[in-house]
Formats: structure tokens, sequence, C-alpha cells
């Protein structure tokens, strides 16, 4: 592997909802340069087959590979659930790739015990993805997956802080599965946006843990021991799509907390 810490982080997600991903990259670690693709020709990601899935991921990942990215960052739930394996070995040395289960699966092992709500799209929860990596290392953690697909659209149209999201989500959080839990993992890259919401939920009794905040920390220690950190940023970032309209370059500014322009990027190769 020759990869130079100049070289830009590669993040992709199925859509401009990885920006919250992107955004807690750039916070932490403001020298580096990302690049970021939102397959929003493909959007969502959450109720399509895995074998598509699968396609997308490895696509979106050449295309950050022939950007000279040192990580591709695979910023989408649905996809790190589905598709990590596929990307690592179409990618094998040529980048660092990272998904952002792993990070948190990570922490929750660090504590090892309690009950886990996790909450995602179907794509994710329908992996099993949770319970299948937690399982067998610790007799008391208990992991409790709930598919909430209606935050996705919700978020998307704005609906985040009114009545319409507060009935959606006491909808979701009220159900047995995540009855008396002590953590739950807002395991898509929407959710950030309604964390405080969640956390009025649950009265702050419950730690929620946000996705994308974890996977910049872990992102940041790979780069560390790698010896890959940049020290100083000479090129802009670049954000591209592969179905561009304005309404997604409109809402960037919700996801990555500012507006960017977006660019027409194509992955048929
Ligand atoms: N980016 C997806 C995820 O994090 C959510 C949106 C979609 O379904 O494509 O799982």
């Amino acid at each position: 592997m020759n990869l130079k810490a100049d070289n830009p982080i590669g993040i992709f997600d199925s859509g401009i909802g990885g920006l919250t991903v992107a955004h807690a990259i750039k916070e932490l670690l403001p020298n580096e340069q990302l690049i970021y693709f939102g397959d929003t020709a493909h959007l969502p990601y959450g109720d399509k087959a895995s074998y598509s899935i699968k396609h997308y991921a490895v696509e979106l990942s050449k295309f950050l590979l022939n950007k000279n990215c040192k990580v591709i960052v695979i910023a989408c739930h649905t996809a790190s659930s589905v598709a990590y394996e596929e990307v690592k070995e179409i990618i094998g040395d040529q980048a660092i790739v990272l998904n952002v289960v792993d990070p948190i699966v990570q922490k929750l092992i660090e504590v090892g015990k309690g009950k886990i709500g996790v909450i995602g799209t179907k794509g994710t929860i329908q992996s099993e993805i949770y319970p299948n990596k937690l399982k067998g290392l610790s007799g008391s953690m208990e992991v409790r997956p709930l598919a909430t697909p209606l935050l996705c659209p919700m978020i998307e149209e704005g609906f985040i802080n009114d009545n319409i999201s507060r009935t959606v989500i006491d909808s979701y959080l009220s159900q047995e599965q995540l009855s008396n839990i002590d953590k739950i993992v807002l395991a898509c890259t929407h959710y950030p946006l309604i964390k405080k919401q969640v956390n009025e939920f649950y009265e702050n009794k419950v730690e929620v843990i946000d996705s994308s905040e974890v996977v910049a920390i872990h992102l940041k220690k790979v780069l560390e021991e790698r010896g890959l950190l940049n020290p100083k940023r000479n090129e802009e970032h670049h954000f591209f799509v592969s179905d561009y309209t304005q309404a997604f370059e409109k809402s960037t500014r919700f996801f990555f907390g500012e507006r960017v322009k977006l660019e027409k990027g194509s992955i048929w190769s």
C-alpha cells in the first residue's frame, strides 16, 4: 500500500444524507480534503435488494479510488451492512476501506453490557448485522433492532421538529422492542438530525449513539496509526452526485451545515 497523507478521504452514501458523516469528519479533521459521492440516482438503498447495493457500492468505490483517495468511508449504514466485504475485496490494498458499523460495534463491546436499541433502514435491520456482530461477544448484552423506514423521507422533507416528526418518532420509539433500553444506536446517515428529539423522547436517560461522530473518531485513530494524517489541506473538497437536482443541492445545507456545490459524477464504467 503506497498511500500518501495528502491524498483525499473518499466518502460515499446512497444520497446526500451521508453529508452528516462528512460533516463530522470535516469538524474533527479540518486538514483533510474530502471527496464525497452521493448516489442520488439509486436512492434510497434502504429498500433495495442487497445485490443492487453491492453493485452500486463497488462502482462508487472505484470512482473514489480513481480520485486517489487514501481511505474510502462507506458512510451509508445500509451499504456498510450488506456491501463492505465486496468493496474491500475490489479495493484490496489500494486504499483503506472503513464502514460505519464496525466502529459502533467496537464501542458497544468496550462497554459490554445492557440493552441496546438499534434503529435503521429495512436493509440495515434485515441484514441482522448488529445482532450477528455482537452475538457471543457478551452474555449480558441484548440487541433490540427496529426498522424505522419512515424516518428518512420525513427528515429529507424537513419534518424534524414539529407535530409530524414528534408523532412518527414517538410511535417508533414507543414500540415494545425499544422499551427499557440503555442505549440506542442511530444506525442511519439521516438520524443525527433528530438526535435532539430522540434524547427528548428518552428524557436524556438513554445514551444516544450518533454514528457520524463515532466514525469520525475512528477514522482519525486509523489515520494517526498509519501516519496518514494530512498536516495541511491544499485542495478544495468535492461533492459529487449521480443525479443532480437543485433540491438536492439546497438540502446539502441541512445535512452538512452549509450549502455546497454539487457536481454531476458518473459511476457507470
Ligand atoms: N443512507 C442510508 C443509510 O444510512 C439511508 C437512506 C437510504 O435508504 O438510502 O442506511
